[in-house]
């Protein structure tokens, strides 16, 4: 599954690493993600992000 990163601050979300602390399971791809995930590190909405 593609990687994304966060245009602003450089996060990168990998679906095989999911986002844990935020209740993201592995294997979640980014189109999967809910509207309402925001990036970890700097709070900014999906549409910020690009394929990586
Ligand atoms: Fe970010």
């Amino acid at each position: 599954m593609t990687k994304y990163v966060c245009i602003d601050c450089g996060y990168i979300y990998d679906p095989a690493k999911g986002d844990e602390r935020r209740g993201i399971a592995v294997g979640t791809s980014f189109a999967s993600l809910p509207d309402f995930w925001r990036c970890p590190v700097c709070d900014v909405a999906k549409s910020d992000f690009a394929p990586w």
